[in-house]
């Protein structure tokens, strides 16, 4: 069976952007069809200035929502990052595979360190080792494919040479993954600046629906999103990405065709008003079951311990084999005779 891995990153509150891009997906199709891991990335979000409280509240939170939105512990493995070991001995071995030039003109770290740098700050390691401790999570599972958005596509680019190098020097030991990109319709685009991706942010941005909030702030957010100069309703990603954005949000939310659509309406109000019902409809039971979930941290618990469990048995044999095949002696087993 093919094998599926895909991580969320808890450094900012989930939106409607990772609903609609990727987790939607994962539920209504992965989970099923195939033997899949979604892990909460808990030790990417210490790559750059972190709150430990805050890191350990989203962890909690994500990993809540990821079920919350339909994952089902019976047919997939849900889990968190550094409750497997399996991820950072593997980085490592990782790290001695890969370039440091390799590292440096990964997109994402030259983005976010010249921000940084911009405000003065320094840049974390860790930021520039990212992407192969991202390899390392894809790597350490065989996953085959890694359902993630184009931003993360050069990332599984760099865990595909990765593998490939490590194999041809060392022998056979990893599975060459491939990302898989969501459709085009279930791109978010931020209500505020439609050229921009719907991302986590850190601040409460008006442009972005966090999959928590309240309806009555997710009408308020629709209503007031950026639309574009002109009267009529038309659907052109380029001439009018504010209102092409609303109507897909709209047709992944309620169904049918942007284009289509579009000949319904002849007002940007009344399309916001369907389009923020749409919306306040889809994320209703993933609040409620969120709600429920929160007041039984029990059974949140025992989801993430056996999920942490099932991981580490599947990384387990394949990270094993990595380290004897790149050179490390086996340790040497604890005899009981002694
Ligand atoms: N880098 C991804 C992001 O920022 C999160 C991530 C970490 C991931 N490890 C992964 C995604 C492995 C897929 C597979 O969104």
């Amino acid at each position: 069976m093919t094998r599926v891995f895909s991580g969320v990153k808890p450094t900012g509150h989930l939106t409607l952007g990772n609903y609609l891009g990727a987790m939607r997906q994962w539920v209504a199709v992965d989970q099923h069809r195939s033997d899949a891991l979604f892990c909460v990335v808990d030790l990417h979000a210490l790559t750059v200035d972190h709150d430990p409280a805050r890191v350990r509240r989203l962890s909690r939170q994500a990993a809540s929502l990821l079920l919350a939105a339909g994952l089902d512990p019976g047919l997939c493995t849900v889990f968190v990052q550094s409750h497997v070991d399996e991820h950072a001995r593997l980085s490592y071995l990782l790290e001695c595979v890969a370039t440091d030039g390799e590292m440096r003109r990964m997109i994402q770290y030259k983005e976010k360190a010249a921000r940084e740098r911009v405000r003065g700050g320094s840049v974390r390691l860790s930021l520039l080792t990212y992407p192969v401790l991202m390899a390392a999570d894809i790597l350490a599972y065989g996953a085959d494919e890694v359902p993630v958005g184009d931003d993360q596509a050069q990332h599984v680019e760099l865990a595909r040479d990765l593998a490939v190098r490590f194999n041809q020097r060392y022998g056979h030991t990893f599975v060459v993954p491939r990302a898989t990109l969501p459709g085009v319709a279930a791109r978010v685009m931020n209500l505020q600046e439609p050229a921009s991706k719907m991302g986590k942010s850190d601040d409460v941005g008006p442009g972005i629906v966090y999959l928590l909030d309240e309806p009555d702030v997710v009408r308020k957010k629709v209503m007031r999103a950026v639309t574009d100069s002109g009267r009529e309703v038309v659907y052109d990603r380029e001439a009018r990405p504010g209102l092409a954005n609303l109507l897909e949000i709209l047709a992944a939310c309620a169904g049918g065709e942007p284009a289509e659509l579009a000949g319904d309406y002849d007002s940007y109000g009344a399309l916001k008003k369907d389009t923020a019902e749409a919306v306040v409809e889809v994320l209703r039971p993933l609040r409620e079951r969120h709600k429920e979930l929160c007041a039984d941290p029990g059974y949140v618990e025992g989801v993430l311990r056996e999920g942490a469990r099932k991981a580490r048995a599947m990384a387990r044999p394949t990270v094993d084999a990595a380290y004897r095949a790149i050179g490390l002696l086996p340790p040497v087993a604890e005899t009981a005779d002694r």
